[in-house]
């Protein structure tokens, strides 16, 4: 018989001890301490692999070995391909588009292995018919991780899919499909079953609402590479964005658009976001924002209107209210417009969200374009992070963010040509 040894494991972060703690020693949180009861069995599954950080500079990559996932935007996000061994993970809420990529995937590479756990084979089936092509992809329906390594072994795909991590559980622990002892113990053997046949993996995460792979953030650190798909589900935009890249860079964003026969990947999506921008219309603006090193046109709406009630609104749509907020003010004690009263809306169109500060002198320059009534030229962006003295800062990558807007026959309103916000305000609408 294996010997049992029981662990308990904190279900927020996944720290585990031997002892019950009211409060987890790692996170802080109280009762998240659950018994877990690891199989002695579990260690010894593949001796010959004990999963121990590798170093870097022994990871041998040949550039020209890498395998083409057959979706260029996802092979460039990967650093150029998929290296052996290699074990990415997929986070995204449900719904926005992972399975169809994978799915995608699937259908254009060669000698692929879809472990379907949360959907029935016939619902992938159904999907791929969706998607316009049947070919060749071996489907294995089931929720058991050993079973599915077994058939791993046995068959030695070149790529395993796995959908989801969470619909995976182990007989040798007593938790329930996706607890964190669950979720990391299947990680890590299905990790491990590749490694030794040069294989690569995709493993899809579900993401909980507050942006949690689901639970367990160890699942991060025992793969190559997590790809954080992004995007509002009401807008057809979707961002595959590396956050962490053990073979290639991390500031690499993969564009896709969710079509009626899957995710197409978008070369050109600043075209794509600027499809439908309405110009000579006050409380328009485009920036340029840089999304790793990709530079992105966008356009800025903005809504001035004002209040019915004793407290004015500001409402943000992707961008930081507080950062919103802040605008406000350096427009009201910079600029000299009077927004008090005012209620403001600010909408990003396309449904992302903005980090880059370099938006900021475009969100000023939509609100004083509402405010006042004027819009914008026509033909020029704004670029620029404003400070609170109202002064138009630098932003970095200025240079790429000029060449993609002069791409689009857009000239850039930057740090060069005006020294202040009102300065800009003067100068461009007027
Ligand atoms: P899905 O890949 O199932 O999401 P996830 O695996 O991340 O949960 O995506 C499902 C959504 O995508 C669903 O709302 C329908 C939409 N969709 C399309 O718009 N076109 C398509 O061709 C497919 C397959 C899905
Ligand atoms: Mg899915």
């Amino acid at each position: 018989m294996a010997k049992i040894k029981s662990q308990f494991i904190c279900q927020q972060c996944g720290y585990s001890q031997s002892q019950w703690a009211g409060r987890c020693p790692s996170c802080n949180e109280w009762n998240t301490m659950v018994e877990t009861v690891v199989s002695a069995r579990s260690s010894q599954i593949s001796p010959k692999s004990p999963i121990t950080p590798i170093s870097l500079k022994d990871i041998k990559v040949d550039e020209n070995k890498r395998q083409k996932t057959g979706e260029l935007e996802l092979d460039n996000v990967l650093g150029g391909g998929l290296v052996e061994g290699m074990v990415v993970l997929v986070a995204g809420e449900p719904g926005i588009g992972k399975s169809t990529l994978l799915l995608q995937v699937a259908l254009k590479c060669k000698d692929v292995l879809y472990i379907c756990g949360e959907e029935s084979a016939s619902q992938v089936a159904l999907r791929a018919k969706r998607l316009g092509k049947i070919s060749e992809v071996s489907l294995l329906e089931t929720n058991n991780v050993d079973e599915a390594i077994a058939k791993i072994q046995e068959i030695k795909p070149k790529v395993v899919i796995v959908d989801s991590i969470q619909s995976l559980v182990t007989t040798d622990l007593t938790g329930g499909a996706g607890s964190v002892g669950q979720v990391r113990e299947c990680a890590q053997r299905l990790a491990s079953s590749i490694k030794d046949l040069g294989s690569s993996i995709f493993i899809v995460g579900q993401v909980t609402k507050d942006g949690n792979i689901a639970g367990p953030r160890v699942l991060e650190h025992l793969v190559d590479t997590v790809l954080w798909f992004e995007g509002d589900r009401s807008s057809n935009l979707r961002l595959v964005r590396a956050i962490k890249n053990r073979f290639g860079a991390t500031d690499e964003v993969g564009v896709f658009e969710m079509s009626e026969v899957g995710l197409i990947g978008v070369s050109d999506p600043s075209k794509l976001l600027l499809a439908e921008r309405v110009t000579k219309v006050p409380g328009s603006v485009v920036s340029v924002i840089l999304e790793g090193r990709r530079p992105l046109l966008v356009e800025i709406q903005a809504l001035t209107t004002l209040s019915q009630l004793s407290i004015s609104r500001r409402v943000a749509i992707g961008i930081d209210a507080n950062r919103l907020q802040m605008l406000v003010a350096i427009l009201i004690r910079r600029a000299d417009l009077h927004l008090g009263d005012q209620d403001i809306f600010v909408n990003v169109t396309g449904g992302i969200k903005l980090a880059d500060r370099g938006v900021d002198l475009a969100i000023c320059m939509a609100i004083a374009s509402s405010f006042l009534n004027k819009p914008m030229p026509e033909d020029v962006s704004a670029v620029g992070e404003v400070g609170l003295m109202g002064e138009v800062r630098k932003v970095s990558g200025l240079d790429k963010r000029i060449k993609e807007a002069k791409k689009l026959g857009y000239r850039v309103a930057s740090a060069e040509s005006g020294k202040s916000v009102s300065s800009a305000i003067t100068k461009l609408l007027h």
